[in-house]
């Protein structure tokens, strides 16, 4: 016989997506029925009522709903025609899409180093790619910051950069949807902003999905032809080389109705943020945000040195807390990446928070119990 699970040590779950299915009630299950009821499962109403819930949300004149977080960034780098002997900037820290994007428009991602205090580009760093992709022939186009882990990077930092380099902005926002940059909306910040609606986004939908905010009404149009195989006039009208990029109708049901317990979301997931905080603050360097932003905590991730961050991640396991290390390894270093660019100086901030980084629960329905038993692992486990 399986002997009882104490309470105490019950497995607390990374993210808690079915405690927000409660939550929904059978809101979302309706929505999904009434997309079953019509039928229309590509392009049906629910996309485009979404795609005006989405500007609204954050204030954008447009947003086109795509198929992903990858396609999202990949169509604007298609729209502006990135291609071979382009370099395109991006963090070394990050998820790998936002590099393998460049790869696959045709182009070279240039990696470049990023802040230890907020995981995000580092602006030193970025002009000194700028020199390297230069020196290496190539052309650079547009820089591809990431809002890692929910918060947003410098962006005035990397405005003023790229505007004295002729580049454009990409905002890579997949983590961060819902984040704000003093007083600005992510959604508002540089030419275009992409995100992701994978399951376990602070905004994500019962599947893949993506969308892209732009204030350019001339990028949204490109955009939205592009998703449809480059349609003209018609959708047996092609007149450029596009994707089967279109974020499938039962996804935007979802999202209509996910959207509207964002923002109560967003303030239960700052709340377990500073609850972390001071539990843990004096034994870990724990995240902090810059004075004038806001995080949505996509993660809360800690940073433990000095070679103790796995035996301190074996020991959470142990007593049933996941944990997660996002990222192992910067891109440079992963062997699809091997032989893009590097900035001068190399990547070594990047380089130490892959062996320091340490990603705890988070959720907006981590209650204060179980964050409790969580806190008090993480010093227990450092006291050994
Ligand atoms: C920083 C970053 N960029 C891009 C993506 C790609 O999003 P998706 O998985 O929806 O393609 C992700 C998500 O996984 C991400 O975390």
């Amino acid at each position: 016989m399986n002997k009882p699970i104490k309470p105490d040590s019950m497995p607390i779950p990374f993210i808690d997506i079915a405690a927000q299915r409660r939550r929904l009630g059978s809101k979302v299950d309706e929505a999904i029925a009434r997309v079953m009821a019509h039928c229309q499962f590509v392009m049906g109403p629910e996309v485009g009522a979404f795609e005006r819930d989405l500007a609204a949300f954050c204030g954008a004149r447009h947003a086109v709903s795509c198929a992903s977080g990858t396609d999202a960034l990949l169509l604007v780098l298609m729209a502006k025609k990135i291609g071979p002997d382009d370099a395109v900037f991006c963090p070394a820290f990050t998820f790998c899409a936002t590099a393998e994007v460049a790869v696959l428009a045709g182009a070279t991602p240039v990696f470049v180093d990023v802040d230890a205090a907020t995981f995000n580009i580092d602006a030193k760093s970025l002009e000194r790619a700028i020199a390297t992709a230069k020196r290496a022939g190539l052309k650079p186009r547009a820089v591809i910051p990431v809002d890692l882990f929910g918060l947003p990077a410098d962006h005035d930092a990397i405005a003023a950069i790229a505007q004295a380099h002729g580049l454009f902005v990409l905002d890579d926002a997949a983590q961060a949807f819902g984040a704000t940059y003093r007083g600005r909306s992510l959604g508002k910040l540089g030419l275009a902003t992409a995100t992701s609606f994978f399951p376990a986004k602070p905004l994500g939908c019962y599947g893949d999905g993506g969308a892209i905010l732009t204030d350019d009404g001339e990028l949204a149009g490109l955009l939205k032809s592009l998703r449809v195989h480059g349609e003209g006039a018609n959708r047996y009208d092609n007149v450029r080389i596009g994707l089967t990029g279109r974020l499938d109708t039962i996804q935007a049901a979802v999202l209509i109705e996910k959207l509207k317990i964002f923002p109560d979301e967003i303030l239960a997931r700052e709340k377990v943020a500073r609850r972390y905080a001071s539990g843990l603050d004096n034994v870990v360097l724990a995240p902090r945000v810059p004075e004038g932003l806001t995080s949505v905590w996509a993660q809360y991730t800690i940073r433990v040195d000095g070679g103790r961050r796995d035996p301190l991640a074996a020991a959470l396991k142990v007593e049933g807390i996941p944990t997660a290390i996002y990222y192992p390894k910067p891109l440079n270093r992963q062997e699809a990446y091997r032989d893009f660019l590097v900035a001068e100086g190399g990547v070594p901030v990047s380089e130490r928070l892959c062996g320091e980084v340490l990603s705890l629960p988070m959720h907006p329905y981590l209650d204060a119990p179980a964050q409790d038993r969580i806190v008090e692992a993480v010093r227990k486990g450092l006291a050994r």
